[in-house]
């Protein structure tokens, strides 16, 4: 798992008047809206004895956000969207708020009906943008969101939507008419894309144009074109595309939330038809992906045989090993071992210009390329 992308914490529609804990990279968050329906994140730890500011209030009916601020249901202690404490309810009259009591703030995009954060401490102008989507909001086209849930590492639910050739396999209602029994039948060629966070690759057939790439750790696209068989027996033709942004709950389990944008099958009842297509294949690819073993690919390629027409996952797995060498990777193993005893937090940009924080910094660690061997 990595810091400093933009990860998926919920749906808009999820975060209404009451703070909502969310996890994602092994972490708990915040979100909550402030007076102006702005949506927050902060680490969901309270800076004075480890409250959970998202978490149950046994008192009943007691308002969780006042003045803008997110309310500690332990003592009270009131945090501001940038996590500055703003009250202690039981500091002495005239006392001064210490300034150690803070919790690290992530910036917030709400995009697309999704509210983005960014899990990291890099300055504006050095971030990832958010991967686009063009088709939202356009006329001709409709677009459908699923949220999925499985019980895999993150990467290899990324490769796992990067991976045309697993299609004709795992869901025969595709109609893939063979391009992949038989290597023949098709090209895939990974072409110069232009985003420095990602790479393309193409695959091409006698009815298919796929076009598919990542872009950062966790966000994954496909664009497809394509002719499909209309109800009256004539055929359409146009394109589906689709836009993966997927969130690390924890190294053995992960949200994505699927965007499919579609210019055909604008019908009555079509939405509805596509969402059970699109969860039938959830399905077919979770039964599959869950088992794979290791949990997390290896970015050295020494517990796998990668083949050529598979130029996509190892551009994928070097794109991960360069974000490794900068630092990025969490010490998962760390962070497990020390759980009863300290909760770290995803450092936030604050972290850059202020130091002395209560909680500490999440470890994190390269991986060396001779950490598995191979005789
Ligand atoms: S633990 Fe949060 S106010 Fe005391
Ligand atoms: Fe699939």
């Amino acid at each position: 798992m990595y810091i400093n992308f933009w990860y998926v914490l919920a749906e808009s529609r999820e975060l209404g008047r009451e703070p909502l804990k969310v996890k994602a990279l092994g972490q708990h968050f915040v979100l909550f809206r402030d007076d102006n329906g702005r949506a927050k994140c902060l680490a969901n730890v309270c800076a004075h004895r480890g409250g959970s500011l998202g978490g149950a209030w046994a008192g009943g009916g007691a308002p969780r956000i006042v003045d803008g601020c997110v309310v500690c249901p332990y003592h009270g202690w009131r945090y501001d969207g940038e996590g500055r404490c703003q009250k202690i309810p039981t500091l002495a009259a005239g006392a001064k708020i210490p300034s150690r009591a803070r919790v690290d703030a992530y910036p917030v995009e709400e995009r697309y009906g999704l509210i983005f954060s960014f899990l990291g401490d890099l300055p504006e102008n050095e971030r990832i943008p958010i991967l686009e989507i063009p088709e939202w909001g356009q006329d001709d086209w409709s677009i459908v969101t699923m949220v999925y849930e499985w019980q895999s590492s993150f990467d290899r639910v990324v490769e796992n939507v990067m991976d045309a050739t697993h299609a004709e396999f795992m869901h025969p209602s595709a109609s893939l008419e063979g391009q992949f029994q038989e290597g023949a039948n098709c090209d895939t060629e990974l072409l110069d894309g232009d985003d420095p966070w990602g790479n393309v690759f193409r695959i091409t057939s006698h009815s298919l144009t796929l076009l598919q790439g990542y872009h950062g750790a966790a966000q994954a696209w496909a664009k497809m074109h394509f002719q499909m068989p209309t109800s009256s027996g004539d055929t359409e033709t146009g394109d589906f595309h689709f836009c993966s942004y997927v969130t690390p709950i924890d190294k053995y389990s992960t949200k994505r939330y699927m965007l499919h944008a579609r210019n055909i099958a604008q019908g009555d009842g079509a939405d509805e038809e596509i969402r059970k297509t699109n969860l039938q294949f959830a399905w077919e690819d979770r039964v599959v992906v869950e088992e794979i073993q290791p949990v997390t690919p290896s970015l050295f390629d020494s517990t796998d045989l990668l083949l050529p027409e598979e130029k996509i996952m190892l551009a994928y797995r070097k794109s991960l090993q360069a974000w490794d060498r900068k630092g990025w990777r969490i010490d998962s193993e760390q962070v497990l071992r020390d759980q009863d005893e300290v909760v770290y937090a995803i450092p936030s940009p604050a972290r850059r210009t202020q130091k002395s924080w209560v909680l500490p910094r999440v470890p994190t660690r390269e991986i060396s390329s001779n950490s598995t061997t191979r005789s």
